[in-house]
């Protein structure tokens, strides 16, 4: 497995395995790898001849506040991982590498950026998207590969592709949980064993308003009152929001028909935690 820091090389490097003939797949990770990048790289590494994985922690994506200075890291760790799951190349840059202090430029993707997650973190989307989009122009990559559990990261991602035309398909994967249910993600090592017990709530909240929609509910506010009141029946859990949205334009349906996607956000103690599950309506 090739580790690569500079932006220069990894284009290059990956230019000469696509004038090889192979397929290059990318997964963007902030590193502090669990099992679902794992999963991200595994399939990607089915798909693909050459699997480049990223892990840069984006400073443009923290909000004023957040955990940027205490972020997980641990770089031998992850090169195991990553090589473990089947990565050939793993591109760690620095901050300057990725944003020299000449750049100037910010990719927003106006609407879907801005609510739910975006409302909570106004700018968080404007650095993934910045840094995703940088991402996909020095890898060029045929496949990049995200998890649905960052639903709204994987919308904004869709978007921008067909926005600026990029030449890649972005490949959504399935959330991986724990034992109990919990959605993995590298803040999840915040929580202390109570809270971790209390954070299955979400899950089990979601899988009720689900539940409910399979039973014959279709008024939307119906299925978020109900998801509202188990999560918050948990006394460790406080609710930012319980929503039902339109899988492409995040738009709240005024009934339940079709596809949608049931979203939660929520801090357990200090640690905000999101989740999410599809829904599909019969029409
Ligand atoms: O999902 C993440 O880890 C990050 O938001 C991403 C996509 C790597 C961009 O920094």
């Amino acid at each position: 497995m090739r580790i690569i820091e500079r932006a220069a090389e990894l284009s290059a490097h990956l230019g000469a395995r696509r004038a090889a003939g192979d397929a290059v797949g990318l997964v963007p990770t902030m590193g502090a790898l669990h099992d679902g990048h794992a999963s991200l790289v595994e399939r990607a590494a089915t798909e693909c001849d050459t699997v480049a994985l990223s892990i840069f922690v984006n400073p443009r994506q923290f909000v004023p506040g957040e955990d940027l200075d205490t972020y997980p890291s641990d770089l031998d760790a992850d090169l195991v991982v990553a090589e473990k799951a089947g990565a050939s190349v793993v591109f760690a840059p620095t901050v300057p590498e990725m944003f020299p202090d000449a750049s100037r430029t910010t990719v927003h993707v106006a609407g879907l950026g801005d609510v739910l997650e975006g409302a909570s973190r106004p700018g968080h989307f404007d650095g993934v998207a910045t840094v995703v989009t940088k991402l996909l122009v020095l890898a060029r990559p045929s496949r990049a590969y995200f998890g649905e559990k960052d639903f709204q990261q994987l919308v904004v991602v869709c978007r921008l592709v067909a926005d600026l035309c990029l030449p890649v398909e972005v490949v959504a994967c399935p959330t991986v949980r724990g034992f109990d249910g919990v959605a993995l993600s590298s803040r999840n090592r915040y929580l202390s064993v109570a809270e971790r017990e209390a954070a299955a709530v979400l899950y089990r909240a979601l899988r009720a308003g689900a539940a409910s929609v399979v039973a014959g509910e279709r008024d939307p506010g119906e299925v978020v009152a109900l998801v509202a009141a188990v999560a918050e029946a948990e006394p460790l859990v406080t609710l930012d929001y319980a929503t039902v949205v339109h899988p492409e334009t995040l738009a709240p349906p005024e009934v339940l028909a079709g596809e949608l996607r049931l979203l939660v956000a929520a801090r357990v103690g200090t640690t905000r935690l999101i989740d999410n599950v599809a829904i599909e309506v019969p029409e």
